[in-house]
């Protein structure tokens, strides 16, 4: 599925807002539990520390700050909101998060629920909630993306442990008149066929039940990766989607003001702005001190690079987010800011 066709309302991108765990870990810190040390991973990622949830947070407390971080940010009172979406594959609540986030905000006319896209998720949602405003079926719409890997790592397993860390982020979109349209165009992509190079499966465990029969337990093992076909899969397919979306669009590389990737690991964040010719400069990057964190990496970004004055209202911006499913997306929007 693609770029605009008829629609009633455009999208207007209005605030942001991210929230992180207290906890930090520096790479020299997990290098007194498994074997690995910071250079190994600084060179192969990008990546020198992570925040991780402790005992006094929850993923939906997170949710909730990066929430009120963005309506602050878009001076919108919370019963004005129509919808709440999360994107997430780590809620509180296996029956969904959204609701106890919406409820958390005071959004009281809003409906809620969680998407689950992995590390793609929050493009999911975002290209999900425009299409409800776009429709003109609601005005305004919070979507967070939120992700506590932690809790579903091996943290013996170096190949996987030093790339992720928990985080929350937020973004505010509201109805626009359809000619000041914000979201420029967009196309999801999922291949499921191999989705077995990253995935966290269920435990299969079974308990017997009645006479002879039995019910699983419900139960999910740890984060399974095969890192090479992953970061192959990335550099591959972003840039070539990326590529099919600006030439839909009639944009040119150079007229974009930021590359905003899914903060996987700043090797490929360079290879596909290399891909493009597009200066490391106009790369946003934040993955040194927050990791891979899923759902998160994207508004946590953006709400960073508004809030320190580098993205500016009527900044163009692309961005793109991959991983388990197999799936990957890509958005072509700007910044309008509040208003
Ligand atoms: N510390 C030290 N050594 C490590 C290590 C660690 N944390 N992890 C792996 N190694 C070792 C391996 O055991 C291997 O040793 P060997 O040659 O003696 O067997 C060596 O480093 C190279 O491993 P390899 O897997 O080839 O490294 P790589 O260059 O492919 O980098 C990743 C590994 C995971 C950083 C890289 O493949 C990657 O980023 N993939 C994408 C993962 C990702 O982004 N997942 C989320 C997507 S949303």
């Amino acid at each position: 599925m693609t770029v605009n066709t008829t629609t009633n309302f455009g999208v207007s991108v209005i605030g942001s807002g991210c929230s992180s765990p207290a906890q930090k870990i520096t790479n020299e810190q997990l290098a007194s539990r498994v074997d690995t040390n910071d250079e190994w991973i600084k060179t192969r990622t990008g990546i020198r520390e992570r925040r991780i949830i402790g005992p006094n947070e929850s993923l939906s407390d997170l949710c909730f700050k990066a929430g009120v971080s963005a309506l602050e940010m878009a001076r919108w009172a919370p019963e004005t909101l129509d919808m709440v979406l999360v994107a997430t594959s780590t809620p509180d609540d296996l029956f969904g998060m959204a609701p106890q986030v919406q409820s958390k905000l005071g959004a009281c006319n809003a409906f809620a629920f969680d998407l689950t896209a992995a590390c793609s998720g929050f493009l999911f949602a975002f290209v999900t909630a425009t299409q409800f405003v776009r429709s003109g079926s609601i005005k305004r719409a919070l979507i967070i993306g939120a992700d506590q890997l932690s809790a579903w790592m091996d943290w013996d397993d170096r190949r996987s442990c030093v790339l992720f860390g928990d985080g929350a982020g937020a973004i505010a979109i509201e109805a626009s008149p359809v000619n000041q349209d914000a979201v420029i165009g967009f196309k999801l992509k999922s291949d499921g066929s191999r989705g077995d190079c990253l995935n966290l499966p269920q435990t299969r465990d079974f308990d017997p039940l009645v006479s002879s029969y039995q019910n699983q337990k419900g139960g999910f093992s740890n984060i399974e990766m095969n890192g090479q076909e992953v970061y192959k899969f990335a550099v591959r397919e972003v840039p070539s989607l990326l590529q099919d979306l600006l030439l839909k669009c009639e944009i040119d590389p150079e007229s974009l003001d930021w590359l905003l990737l899914h903060q996987a690991n700043q090797r490929i964040l360079n290879a596909v702005a290399d891909r493009f010719s597009i200066p490391h400069t106009k790369v946003l990057s934040n993955l040194a001190i927050y990791g891979n964190t899923s759902a998160a990496t994207i508004p946590i970004m953006l709400d960073e690079a508004v809030r320190d004055g580098r993205v500016k209202p009527g900044h163009l911006i692309a961005t793109s987010g991959f991983g388990a499913g197999l799936s990957w997306g890509a958005a072509l929007f700007r910044w309008n800011g509040p208003s």
